[in-house]
Protein backbone atom coordinates (compact mmCIF):
# COMPACT_ATOMS: atom_id res chain seq x y z
CA UNK A 1 0.00 0.00 0.00
CA UNK A 2 1.45 3.66 -0.71
CA UNK A 3 1.67 6.08 1.35
CA UNK A 4 -1.00 9.17 1.42
CA UNK A 5 2.15 11.49 1.99
CA UNK A 6 4.00 12.12 -1.44
CA UNK A 7 8.07 11.43 -0.30
CA UNK A 8 9.48 12.69 -3.66
CA UNK A 9 11.72 14.91 -3.71
CA UNK A 10 10.60 18.33 -4.21
CA UNK A 11 13.76 19.95 -4.05
CA UNK A 12 12.87 22.55 -1.79
CA UNK A 13 15.18 22.32 0.62
CA UNK A 14 18.38 21.52 -2.24
CA UNK A 15 21.74 23.25 -2.59
CA UNK A 16 22.34 26.06 -2.66
CA UNK A 17 21.10 27.45 0.53
CA UNK A 18 21.03 31.05 -0.38
CA UNK A 19 17.90 31.05 -1.55
CA UNK A 20 16.33 34.92 -0.83
CA UNK A 21 12.63 33.60 -1.03
CA UNK A 22 13.16 31.48 2.00
CA UNK A 23 14.48 31.35 5.46
CA UNK A 24 14.41 28.08 7.52
CA UNK A 25 14.19 29.01 11.41
CA UNK A 26 14.78 25.99 13.75
CA UNK A 27 12.63 25.78 16.64
CA UNK A 28 14.68 23.49 19.82
CA UNK A 29 13.58 23.16 23.54
CA UNK A 30 12.72 20.08 25.41
CA UNK A 31 9.34 18.38 25.14
CA UNK A 32 6.84 20.48 26.91
CA UNK A 33 9.31 23.79 26.34
CA UNK A 34 6.42 25.24 24.44
CA UNK A 35 7.99 25.16 20.44
CA UNK A 36 4.10 24.46 19.26
CA UNK A 37 2.20 26.87 21.14
CA UNK A 38 4.83 29.42 20.36
CA UNK A 39 4.87 28.75 16.83
CA UNK A 40 1.26 28.98 16.35
CA UNK A 41 1.70 32.98 17.59
CA UNK A 42 3.93 33.77 15.07
CA UNK A 43 2.48 32.46 12.41
CA UNK A 44 -0.34 34.23 13.75
CA UNK A 45 1.55 37.66 13.65
CA UNK A 46 3.95 37.42 10.88
CA UNK A 47 2.54 37.28 6.95
CA UNK A 48 4.72 34.03 5.59
CA UNK A 49 5.46 32.37 8.52
CA UNK A 50 4.95 28.70 7.92
CA UNK A 51 4.92 26.10 11.34
CA UNK A 52 6.14 22.72 10.48
CA UNK A 53 5.93 20.78 13.39
CA UNK A 54 8.27 17.17 12.63
CA UNK A 55 6.61 15.36 15.44
CA UNK A 56 3.36 16.44 14.25
CA UNK A 57 4.12 15.19 10.30
CA UNK A 58 5.32 12.00 11.67
CA UNK A 59 2.32 11.43 13.66
CA UNK A 60 0.62 11.84 10.83
CA UNK A 61 2.74 9.67 8.70
CA UNK A 62 1.92 7.31 11.24
CA UNK A 63 -1.59 6.85 9.74
CA UNK A 64 -0.29 5.99 6.56
CA UNK A 65 -1.03 2.30 7.28
CA UNK A 66 2.63 1.43 5.74
CA UNK A 67 5.36 -0.61 7.17
CA UNK A 68 7.39 2.19 7.57
CA UNK A 69 4.31 4.36 9.23
CA UNK A 70 4.13 1.46 11.56
CA UNK A 71 7.93 1.86 12.41
CA UNK A 72 7.97 5.67 13.23
CA UNK A 73 5.05 4.53 15.60
CA UNK A 74 6.72 2.77 17.46
CA UNK A 75 9.32 4.65 17.34
CA UNK A 76 7.16 7.59 19.05
CA UNK A 77 6.22 5.96 21.56
CA UNK A 78 9.53 5.06 22.61
CA UNK A 79 10.73 8.23 22.39
CA UNK A 80 13.15 7.40 19.38
CA UNK A 81 14.60 9.50 16.92
CA UNK A 82 12.96 8.51 13.74
CA UNK A 83 16.10 8.86 10.90
CA UNK A 84 16.13 12.03 8.80
CA UNK A 85 15.80 10.01 5.56
CA UNK A 86 11.87 9.94 6.45
CA UNK A 87 12.12 13.10 8.50
CA UNK A 88 13.45 15.64 5.82
CA UNK A 89 11.27 14.02 3.51
CA UNK A 90 8.04 15.09 5.20
CA UNK A 91 9.44 18.20 5.65
CA UNK A 92 10.49 19.09 2.02
CA UNK A 93 6.83 18.01 1.29
CA UNK A 94 5.26 19.91 3.15
CA UNK A 95 7.18 23.07 2.62
CA UNK A 96 6.39 22.88 -1.42
CA UNK A 97 3.15 22.26 -0.65
CA UNK A 98 3.07 25.23 1.28
CA UNK A 99 5.16 27.32 -0.77
CA UNK A 100 2.63 26.11 -4.12
CA UNK A 101 -0.66 27.23 -1.75
CA UNK A 102 1.03 30.65 -1.53
CA UNK A 103 1.99 30.54 -5.36
CA UNK A 104 -1.27 29.93 -6.36
CA UNK A 105 -2.86 32.76 -3.84
CA UNK A 106 -0.61 35.38 -5.29
CA UNK A 107 -1.56 34.18 -8.65
CA UNK A 108 -4.77 34.93 -7.47
CA UNK A 109 -4.34 38.17 -6.66
CA UNK A 110 -2.27 39.21 -9.32
CA UNK A 111 -4.68 38.38 -11.81
CA UNK A 112 -7.62 40.79 -9.84
CA UNK A 113 -4.79 43.45 -8.82
CA UNK A 114 -2.36 43.83 -11.83
CA UNK A 115 0.55 45.96 -11.03
CA UNK A 116 0.58 44.83 -7.42
CA UNK A 117 3.94 42.80 -6.91
CA UNK A 118 3.14 39.63 -3.97
CA UNK A 119 5.64 39.30 -1.51
CA UNK A 120 6.46 35.18 -1.68
CA UNK A 121 9.03 34.82 0.85
CA UNK A 122 8.07 32.12 3.49
CA UNK A 123 9.74 31.91 6.48
CA UNK A 124 9.75 27.84 7.77
CA UNK A 125 9.47 27.49 11.83
CA UNK A 126 10.92 24.02 11.50
CA UNK A 127 9.95 23.17 14.82
CA UNK A 128 11.57 20.08 16.66
CA UNK A 129 14.22 19.40 14.00
CA UNK A 130 17.28 18.11 13.94
CA UNK A 131 16.77 16.66 17.19
CA UNK A 132 20.39 14.72 16.66
CA UNK A 133 23.67 15.02 15.01
CA UNK A 134 22.59 12.61 11.97
CA UNK A 135 19.63 15.36 11.16
CA UNK A 136 21.71 18.12 11.65
CA UNK A 137 24.18 16.53 9.70
CA UNK A 138 21.51 15.41 6.72
CA UNK A 139 19.80 19.10 6.64
CA UNK A 140 23.45 20.15 5.68
CA UNK A 141 24.56 18.10 3.10
CA UNK A 142 21.14 18.03 1.94
CA UNK A 143 20.89 22.54 1.74
CA UNK A 144 24.84 23.13 2.51
CA UNK A 145 23.71 25.64 5.05
CA UNK A 146 22.79 26.72 8.05
CA UNK A 147 19.61 27.96 9.37
CA UNK A 148 18.81 31.99 9.37
CA UNK A 149 17.98 31.30 13.77
CA UNK A 150 17.56 29.16 16.02
CA UNK A 151 15.08 29.83 18.74
CA UNK A 152 15.78 27.61 21.84
CA UNK A 153 13.34 27.40 24.49
CA UNK A 154 14.70 26.49 27.43
CA UNK A 155 12.79 24.99 30.62
CA UNK A 156 13.28 23.04 33.74
CA UNK A 157 12.05 19.37 33.23
CA UNK A 158 9.78 19.03 36.19
CA UNK A 159 7.85 22.06 34.57
CA UNK A 160 8.24 20.36 31.41
CA UNK A 161 7.19 16.91 32.37
CA UNK A 162 3.76 19.16 34.46
CA UNK A 163 2.55 20.27 31.21
CA UNK A 164 3.09 17.32 28.62
CA UNK A 165 1.04 15.42 31.71
CA UNK A 166 -1.50 17.44 31.63
CA UNK A 167 -1.14 18.70 27.41
CA UNK A 168 -4.41 16.03 26.93
CA UNK A 169 -3.76 14.79 23.46
CA UNK A 170 -4.11 11.61 23.64
CA UNK A 171 -0.62 11.39 23.10
CA UNK A 172 1.36 7.72 22.92
CA UNK A 173 4.16 9.63 24.38
CA UNK A 174 3.09 11.88 26.99
CA UNK A 175 3.23 9.17 30.02
CA UNK A 176 5.73 9.37 32.74
CA UNK A 177 7.89 6.36 31.22
CA UNK A 178 8.36 7.77 27.62
CA UNK A 179 8.75 11.06 29.18
CA UNK A 180 11.54 10.12 31.06
CA UNK A 181 13.21 8.80 28.34
CA UNK A 182 12.47 11.73 26.11
CA UNK A 183 14.11 13.56 28.63
CA UNK A 184 17.29 11.27 28.25
CA UNK A 185 17.37 11.64 24.45
CA UNK A 186 16.95 15.54 24.79
CA UNK A 187 20.44 16.13 27.08
CA UNK A 188 22.29 13.18 25.30
CA UNK A 189 21.22 14.23 21.58
CA UNK A 190 19.37 16.70 21.47
CA UNK A 191 21.45 19.52 23.47
CA UNK A 192 24.83 18.72 21.39
CA UNK A 193 22.95 20.09 18.37
CA UNK A 194 22.06 23.48 20.34
CA UNK A 195 25.50 23.66 21.24
CA UNK A 196 26.76 23.23 17.89
CA UNK A 197 24.57 25.93 16.49
CA UNK A 198 25.49 28.53 19.67
CA UNK A 199 28.91 28.39 18.37
CA UNK A 200 27.96 29.40 15.17
CA UNK A 201 26.01 32.75 17.18
CA UNK A 202 22.90 31.15 15.65
CA UNK A 203 21.20 30.61 18.73
CA UNK A 204 18.69 32.81 20.26
CA UNK A 205 17.87 31.09 24.17
CA UNK A 206 14.04 32.18 25.26
CA UNK A 207 13.26 31.51 29.27
CA UNK A 208 9.78 29.17 28.74
CA UNK A 209 9.27 29.10 32.16
CA UNK A 210 7.05 31.99 32.00
CA UNK A 211 3.72 32.48 31.14
CA UNK A 212 2.98 31.96 27.64
CA UNK A 213 2.61 35.86 26.85
CA UNK A 214 5.79 36.58 28.28
CA UNK A 215 7.47 34.19 26.86
CA UNK A 216 6.17 35.63 23.52
CA UNK A 217 7.25 38.97 23.80
CA UNK A 218 10.35 37.82 23.93
CA UNK A 219 9.96 35.31 20.77
CA UNK A 220 8.18 38.11 18.55
CA UNK A 221 10.98 40.67 19.35
CA UNK A 222 13.60 38.39 18.91
CA UNK A 223 12.07 36.93 16.02
CA UNK A 224 11.70 39.89 14.16
CA UNK A 225 14.93 41.50 14.82
CA UNK A 226 16.64 38.51 13.31
CA UNK A 227 14.75 37.26 10.56
CA UNK A 228 13.81 41.30 9.23
CA UNK A 229 10.35 40.04 9.43
CA UNK A 230 7.63 42.79 10.02
CA UNK A 231 4.57 41.92 11.85
CA UNK A 232 0.78 42.09 10.16
CA UNK A 233 -0.95 46.10 10.99
P1 LIG B 1 6.19 21.45 22.67
O1 LIG B 1 5.67 21.66 21.27
O2 LIG B 1 7.48 22.13 22.92
O3 LIG B 1 6.24 20.01 23.07
P2 LIG B 1 3.62 22.60 23.48
O4 LIG B 1 3.56 23.92 22.81
O5 LIG B 1 2.80 21.50 22.90
O6 LIG B 1 5.16 22.14 23.67
O7 LIG B 1 3.21 22.81 24.99
C1 LIG B 1 3.07 21.70 25.88
C2 LIG B 1 1.89 21.94 26.82
O8 LIG B 1 2.20 23.02 27.69
C3 LIG B 1 0.60 22.32 26.11
O9 LIG B 1 -0.49 21.78 26.81
C4 LIG B 1 0.60 23.85 26.18
O10 LIG B 1 -0.69 24.39 26.17
C5 LIG B 1 1.30 24.11 27.50
N1 LIG B 1 2.14 25.33 27.49
C6 LIG B 1 2.86 25.83 26.46
N2 LIG B 1 3.54 26.93 26.83
C7 LIG B 1 3.25 27.13 28.13
C8 LIG B 1 3.65 28.13 29.10
N3 LIG B 1 4.49 29.12 28.78
N4 LIG B 1 3.18 28.01 30.35
C9 LIG B 1 2.33 27.01 30.69
N5 LIG B 1 1.90 26.06 29.83
C10 LIG B 1 2.36 26.11 28.57
O1 LIG C 1 8.40 17.35 18.83
P1 LIG C 1 7.49 16.29 19.34
O2 LIG C 1 7.46 16.24 20.84
O3 LIG C 1 6.13 16.36 18.73
O4 LIG C 1 8.12 14.92 18.87
C1 LIG C 1 7.50 13.71 19.24
C2 LIG C 1 8.34 12.54 18.82
O5 LIG C 1 8.49 12.51 17.40
C3 LIG C 1 9.77 12.52 19.36
O6 LIG C 1 9.86 12.07 20.68
C4 LIG C 1 10.39 11.51 18.38
O7 LIG C 1 10.01 10.18 18.67
C5 LIG C 1 9.74 11.94 17.07
N1 LIG C 1 10.58 12.91 16.36
C6 LIG C 1 11.68 12.42 15.67
N2 LIG C 1 12.51 13.27 14.98
C7 LIG C 1 12.25 14.59 14.99
C8 LIG C 1 11.14 15.11 15.69
C9 LIG C 1 10.33 14.24 16.39
O8 LIG C 1 11.92 11.22 15.68
N3 LIG C 1 13.10 15.41 14.32
MG1 LIG D 1 5.21 20.19 19.75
Amino acid sequence: KKSKVDLSRSGILAPPGSNPDRDVIFVLGGPGSGKGTQCSRLVADFPGVVHLSAGDLLRAHTKSGTPDGDAVAGMISQGQIVPSSVTIRLLEAAMAQAASETAKKAGGEAAERSGREASSKHRFLVDGFPRNDENRAAYEALTGSDPALVLFFDCPEAVMRRRLLGRGQGRTDDNDETIAKRFRVFVESSVPVVEYYEKKGKVAKIDADRDPEKVYADVKRVFASRTGAAAKQ
